[in-house]
């Protein structure tokens, strides 16, 4: 009886102690998964790489096609969205196609863009310019735009980081 009654108290400490020591991991356990060092979701730094780094985050370069060739595709090697568009995605100058501004906020406005009018773009209309290469009103983009070749877990790594870039 006494023995029963001393088991079932040290039980209770036991079990009271994991919960404290529960209780102060939990915030590092909680910080630790869904964030990276610089607050990026996964989403949002696997689409990082792609935007700075032309690479896929599976490892090995990203392909695109280029109209000026033939429509052909070559691996992005040295080239990325950051390379034209700028590491904050506020665009390029020069010429007469310019990389334009491609954060969020711009993209989702109505705006005159290489002297062509075009309405807001969807997410879906920002997948289409990006893999084929037509603006959010359907007309063609500069051949100096490259086609992106992407899956569709990449593509949706590249929007969840082009919604974050230039407020890093
Ligand atoms: C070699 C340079 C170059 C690279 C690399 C490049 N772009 Fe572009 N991009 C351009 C140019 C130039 C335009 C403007 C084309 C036009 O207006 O006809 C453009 C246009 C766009 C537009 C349309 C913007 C609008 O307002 O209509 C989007 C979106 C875009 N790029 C996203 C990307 C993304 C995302 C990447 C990387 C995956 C990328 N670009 C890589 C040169 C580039």
């Amino acid at each position: 009886m006494i023995g029963r009654v001393r088991t079932s108290t040290r039980f209770r400490r036991r079990s009271a102690s994991g919960a404290v020591l529960i209780g102060l991991l939990f915030p590092f356990l909680l910080r630790a998964e869904p964030f990276s060092a610089d607050g990026l979701t996964p989403a949002e730094a696997r689409g990082k790489i792609i935007y700075t780094a032309g690479r896929s985050p599976a490892g090995g370069p990203l392909y695109y096609r280029l109209i000026s060739a033939g429509g052909n595709s070559f691996p992005a090697r040295g080239t990325s969205c950051a390379r034209c568009h700028g590491p904050h995605g506020k665009g390029g100058r020069g010429g007469d196609a310019v990389p334009p501004d491609i954060t969020y906020g711009a993209l989702t406005k109505a705006a005159t863009v290489s002297r062509r009018e075009r309405v807001a773009y969807t997410d879906a209309l920002l997948a289409r310019a990006i893999t084929e290469g037509l603006d959010s009103s359907g007309e063609q983009l500069s051949l100096l735009m490259p086609r992106w070749v992407l899956s569709g877990s990449e593509l949706a790594d590249l929007l969840a980081y082009l919604k974050r870039l230039g407020q890093e």
